[in-house]
């Protein structure tokens, strides 16, 4: 496990208490939403800005979950400007199933 990996599932265990009484399911419109909106970053761009209907994502049947979401944090961090998402928030779980949708392999 990575330092980096190691700090988010701190991060994300600290969260989780607060989160039980929110209990809100993963969805797709959800996840459309996100891949849409800049303000998961700070440089007003969203995924749709460089992925646009899915551009470059047609190769992700190569990447597991896990991989997939590391990849997903990473284009979150450095092409938005913005803070990682816990891997098993509500938040990732939707944007991970609405990538896969673009998924041709
Ligand atoms: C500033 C442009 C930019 C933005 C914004 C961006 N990405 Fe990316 N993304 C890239 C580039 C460049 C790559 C690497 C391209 C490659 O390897 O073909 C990449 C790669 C990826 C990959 C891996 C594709 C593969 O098959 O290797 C995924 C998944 C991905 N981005 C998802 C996202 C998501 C989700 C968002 C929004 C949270 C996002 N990206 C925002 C530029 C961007």
């Amino acid at each position: 496990m990575t330092r980096q990996m190691l700090a988010l599932s701190m991060a994300v265990s600290l969260l989780a208490p607060l989160s039980v009484s929110a209990v809100e399911t993963p969805s797709m419109e959800l996840g459309k939403r996100l891949f849409e909106s800049v303000q998961l970053g700070s440089k007003g761009r969203s995924c749709e800005s460089c992925h646009r209907q899915g551009k470059g994502l047609d190769k992700i049947g190569d990447f597991n979950e896990e991989e997939l979401k590391d990849i997903i944090n990473a284009c979150i961090r450095d092409a938005l400007g913005g803070k990682l998402l816990g891997v098993e928030s509500q938040e990732m779980d939707s944007l991970y199933r609405y990538v896969r949708t673009f998924q041709q392999n």
